[in-house]
């Protein structure tokens, strides 16, 4: 019941917080994307990015790549690693992507976007889904007929973020087009909305109003992987829930740090890698006079250090 899905971030939904997210009620999880030329060359750091833990399932590897051929041989690579889904990125707007003709450029080549489609469906046995935008810009909104089209090309799911490529992030996420799609009486495929999911009243409206078949959620993860929960708790009940005690919280953000220091094999990076979780967390806000020991919590490259200011605001010591 109201599936909620963890988005694909790059550096952000390594193993160690997908796990983490799925054990606080995430429905599914995907990677990064990964580059298919890398996965076909082997690169090292790119295959590694096909690391799956039981415990993480049902999870997606996400691929990106403008040929055909090359996606195709990168998708059956990542079926040996025994996803539960392939995902193809027709939605990274980017530069170094999109500029060349992958992930949302192709939304300028919808000729050569279903070409990929479908040569990743008929390379692998496992179901394949799509994540993209709207379209291009706001002069073509395409994803109507492309839902369509993608679907007749046997992709299981589609995944739609309500911007276009030239909004990057910018301005709100559009549901309207996805509630369209998602009513469309000649799509059977599910449809999952994604864009600006950040409270449970925002996921239950989404619901409700476009009727989607599942919610991705993205940003709004950042150092507050029970958000899932807290979500599914107000779908099902209609209650907010109780905030967690912040004891809880900075047990979990500090078993964060450790399995990403864990996932990197190396302290310092471990600690960089959470920084973004920390600095976003809102375990963090609202604490008086926090400013100067915030910047030496994002600073520090000790976990002694760092796991001692965590401990004192669990402790609520700070003046
Ligand atoms: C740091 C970052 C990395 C992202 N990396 C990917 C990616 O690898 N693949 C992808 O499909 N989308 C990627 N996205 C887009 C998100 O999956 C999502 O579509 C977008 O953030 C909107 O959802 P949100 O408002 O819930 O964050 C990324 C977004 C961010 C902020």
């Amino acid at each position: 019941m109201f599936p909620l899905y963890l988005a694909p971030m790059e550096d952000v939904t390594d193993p160690a917080f997908r796990r983490l997210c799925k054990r606080f009620g995430a429905d599914r999880v995907y990677s990064e994307f990964v580059s298919c030329d890398a996965l076909v060359r082997n690169v090292n750091r790119t295959v590694q990015k096909l690391t799956i833990h039981d415990d993480e399932r049902p999870v997606a590897i996400q691929i990106y790549g403008r040929e055909p051929e090359s996606m195709a041989e990168a998708a059956r690579i990542v079926e040996e690693a025994q996803p539960d889904f392939i995902d193809i990125n027709f939605g990274c707007p980017v530069k170094k992507v999109a500029g060349k003709g992958a992930g949302a450029g192709l939304l300028n080549d919808v000729p050569k976007l279903l070409e990929i489609s479908k040569a990743v469906v008929k390379a692998v046995k496992i179901p394949v889904t799509v994540k993209t935008r709207l379209g291009w810009d706001d002069d073509h909104k395409i994803i109507t007929s492309l839902a369509e089209q993608l679907q007749d090309c046997g992709i299981a799911e589609l995944a739609i973020h309500g911007r276009t490529r030239s909004q990057m992030y910018k301005g709100d996420a559009d549901w309207t087009l996805i509630g369209e799609v998602k009513r469309n009486p000649q799509i059977h495929i599910p449809i999952i909305g994604n864009g600006d999911v950040t409270t449970p009243q925002r996921a239950k409206q989404c619901f409700e109003q476009y009727g989607v078949d599942a919610i991705m959620i993205g940003r709004a993860t950042y150092g507050q992987p029970w958000i899932f929960s807290d979500i599914k708790h107000y779908l099902i009940t209609g209650e907010l829930p109780k905030q967690r005690p912040l004891k809880e919280q900075i047990a979990i953000l500090k078993e964060h740090v450790l399995a990403a220091i864990q996932w990197l094999g190396d302290e310092r990076k471990g600690i960089v890698h959470s920084r973004r979780h920390l600095a976003a967390s809102p375990t963090f806000k609202g604490i008086p006079n926090f400013r100067d020991t915030r910047i030496r919590m994002l600073q520090t490259n000790e976990l002694s250090e760092l796991f001692g200011i965590m401990d004192d605001v669990a402790e609520k010591q700070f003046e």
